[in-house]
């Protein structure tokens, strides 16, 4: 179902490992809605991922780059300013990676150099985006940027480890830069609290497939998918939401106000 919500507007997309990712899915759906994008990945998720396919699919070019590198950033934005023939109006966050959760080192026995590279590739990663597309002046005015949060952020889900606290820190910048970026030339800058999805980052959370099933019950409308996921983004890029900034916004089937308690299923 598409509504033309994004027609003529262009944006970066970080994130499309394979079918499974929400970046994915945003794709899918941004260029639905008219919109023309440039992909970026890693160079080795490109090559072992399926990223290509989705160029494909979708009539966009890929960009490789490291999330964490100033250089790659700036790269990146000039390569798309190129491929759109100047600047654009909105770029998904939806990079995530913590070594800790990969070994099995629990949140009370990290290893530190894990620990920071999680937080420069799940958080800092976001302000190096931001600072990016902000000194080079690289967001139309209204633009809209994104990136992908989880309610670990906000209470405490031990299984979840040290992301939660990269995603803690991507809020916050979402906040100080959004302040700072609506001031300049009116660019929103949000983060989307998404449910639980199975994805490649998703699986290697401790006990994910048992938070999954309690978070699907627990919710009143049930999990929101990777699609529904990408659905609301597709509104926050368009011009229906042009005063919502500086957000950590819960796409959770209203598991975020719920409090379970034992029995309380009708
Ligand atoms: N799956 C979930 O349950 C869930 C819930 C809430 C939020 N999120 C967030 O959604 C985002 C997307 O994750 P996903 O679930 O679609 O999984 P995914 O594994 O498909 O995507 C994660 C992406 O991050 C990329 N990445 C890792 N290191 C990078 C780097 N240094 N530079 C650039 N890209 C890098 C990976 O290549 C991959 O494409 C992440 O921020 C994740 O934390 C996921």
């Amino acid at each position: 179902m598409a509504n033309n919500l994004l027609k003529g507007k262009k944006g970066i997309i970080f994130g499309a490992l394979n079918e499974q990712s929400i970046a994915w899915k945003v794709a899918e759906r941004v260029v639905e809605e008219g919109a023309s994008i440039v992909l970026t990945n890693t160079p080795v998720s490109i090559k072992f991922g399926t990223i290509q396919e989705l160029a494909q699919k979708t009539g966009s070019i890929v960009v490789p780059a490291d999330a964490t590198s100033v250089d790659d950033l700036s790269a990146l934005v000039d390569a798309a300013i190129e491929h759109f023939g100047g600047k654009f109006d909105f770029v998904l966050h939806a990079v995530g990676m913590s070594g800790n959760l990969r070994k099995g080192k629990p949140y009370q026995k990290l290893n530190y150099d894990f620990y920071a590279k999680t937080l420069d590739v799940s958080a800092l990663s976001f302000h190096k985006l931001l600072q990016t597309l902000y000194d080079k002046d690289a967001l139309n005015e209204w633009g809209s940027v994104v990136a992908l949060s989880y309610i670990a952020a906000d209470r405490v889900m031990p299984g979840y480890n040290d992301m939660a606290d990269a995603k803690a820190v991507l809020q916050a910048i979402a906040r100080n830069f959004g302040y700072l970026y609506g001031r300049k030339c009116h660019v929103r800058v949000n983060t989307v609290s998404q449910s639980p999805t199975a994805t490649t980052a998703g699986q290697g959370i401790a006990g994910m497939d048992k938070m999954l099933a309690f978070a699907d019950e627990t919710s009143p409308l049930g999990n929101a998918s990777a699609l529904d996921c990408a659905d609301y983004v597709v509104t926050l890029f368009s011009d229906l939401t042009r005063k919502v900034t500086m957000q950590n916004l819960y796409n959770d089937g209203g598991f975020s106000s719920v409090l379970p308690y034992p029995e309380m299923k009708e």
